[in-house]
């Protein structure tokens, strides 16, 4: 090879390198505030694939912003915050009755069927309002559900207002309403109630308020996974004003093969032997494991080892 050539292939290899370094780097860190690990990605070329995608935009399904916000495209969602250990949360609107002056009413649906996301079981459905009994729909044949009352006004508050039951039929080992009553000491002055929702994968569920009942007032029942709200149930305009609660998703890496998977360079490892696998990379100071499964499609999760951090879903992510 002449002098010549081999110094046109070096050229070639650094521009390459060079070209390849930059499309990583400028893929936007954050959006609004918030970080966007890959797989989760702004731009083409920066997600994994089109389930990942994030855009970052002023105008989202909820309202339009003065400052851009990270929308999960695939549902068009506003999302708060994305874990690598496999959640990420967004905004969901909720399901209200009776609450606005010109008689809308609202009922939510969350729909993630064929998408990499589920319904992380660690949402509540919580229902506020007088007489209000609100059920989760789409998810046959279970029926979940709770309902909240409020106490006549001449009784003592703390048991007559704080009435709540909940129902299902998904299993009876959970003692739903000893779990409600804990819970109801966040509610003041008004009726609300709590009922968790069946393990599993959920990836289509809505909520629905029992439109039967004859009481006036303003009624809101959503999922979410934040505690806090309950202590304003009290307010259910408030809530009704909000519009939106956040909700807990799970996902998960879905690709056509397993060539993403290899890529990493993890351990790898088929479903349900994470454990023997952990084990046997800490002896070996690997940094990551993948645990993977493939039938008509791919989908696992990696996780950085004990002793390592950072991103499993980037070569070489996970660092001492
Ligand atoms: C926001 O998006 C909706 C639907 O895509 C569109 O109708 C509306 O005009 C947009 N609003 C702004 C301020 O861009
Ligand atoms: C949920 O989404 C899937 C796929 O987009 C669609 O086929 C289905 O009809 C939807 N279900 C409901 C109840 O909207
Ligand atoms: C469920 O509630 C009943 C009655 O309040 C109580 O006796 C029982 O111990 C509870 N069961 C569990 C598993 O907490
Ligand atoms: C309650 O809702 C069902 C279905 O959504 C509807 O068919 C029915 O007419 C409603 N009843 C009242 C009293 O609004
Ligand atoms: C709940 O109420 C407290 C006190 O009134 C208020 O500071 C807080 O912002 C409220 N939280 C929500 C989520 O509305
Ligand atoms: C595996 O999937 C990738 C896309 O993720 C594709 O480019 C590649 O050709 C596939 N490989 C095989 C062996 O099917």
């Amino acid at each position: 090879m002449s002098a010549y050539n081999t110094y046109f292939l070096w050229i070639l290899c650094s521009l390459l390198l060079l070209l390849n370094l930059d499309s990583a780097d400028s893929c936007p860190k954050k959006c609004g505030g918030i970080h966007i690990p890959h797989p989760f990605g702004i731009g083409k070329g920066c997600y994994l694939n089109p389930w990942y995608e994030i855009k970052c935009d002023h105008n989202t399904s909820l309202s339009v912003s003065k400052k851009p916000v990270p929308v999960l495209a695939v549902v068009d969602k506003e999302v708060v915050g994305i874990y690598l250990e496999g959640s990420i949360i967004i905004k969901n609107r909720i399901t209200s009755k009776g609450c606005s002056s010109d008689g809308e009413d609202f009922e939510s649906l969350l729909n993630l069927t064929g998408t990499p996301f589920y319904l992380s079981p660690s949402n509540t459905l919580i229902a506020a309002g007088c007489d209000n009994t609100a059920s989760l729909t789409n998810i046959e044949p279970s029926m979940v559900g709770c309902k909240s009352r409020c106490g006549k006004k001449n009784h003592t508050p703390t048991q007559d207002f704080l009435e709540g039951e909940c129902f299902t039929d998904y299993g009876s080992d959970e003692n739903c309403t000893e779990k409600s009553i804990a819970k109801e000491k966040f509610c003041s002055g008004i009726g609300c109630c709590e009922a968790s929702i069946p393990g599993g994968r959920q990836q289509i569920v809505g909520v629905r308020i029992d439109n039967s009942t004859t009481a006036k007032g303003c009624k809101v029942a959503f999922l979410t996974d934040e505690n806090y709200l309950l202590a304003n149930g009290s307010d259910t305009q408030r809530i009704h004003a909000k519009g939106y609660v956040t909700v807990m998703l799970g996902w998960f890496i879905r690709m056509p093969n397993s060539s993403f998977f290899d890529s990493l360079g993890c351990l790898t490892t088929k479903k349900y032997n994470i454990a023997k696998q952990i084990e046997h990379a800490t002896t070996f100071g690997i940094d990551c494991t993948c645990d993977y499964y493939s039938s008509f499609s791919t989908y696992g999760r990696c996780e950085c080892t004990e002793g390592y951090r950072g991103n499993p879903y980037v070569s070489g992510g996970c660092k001492g």
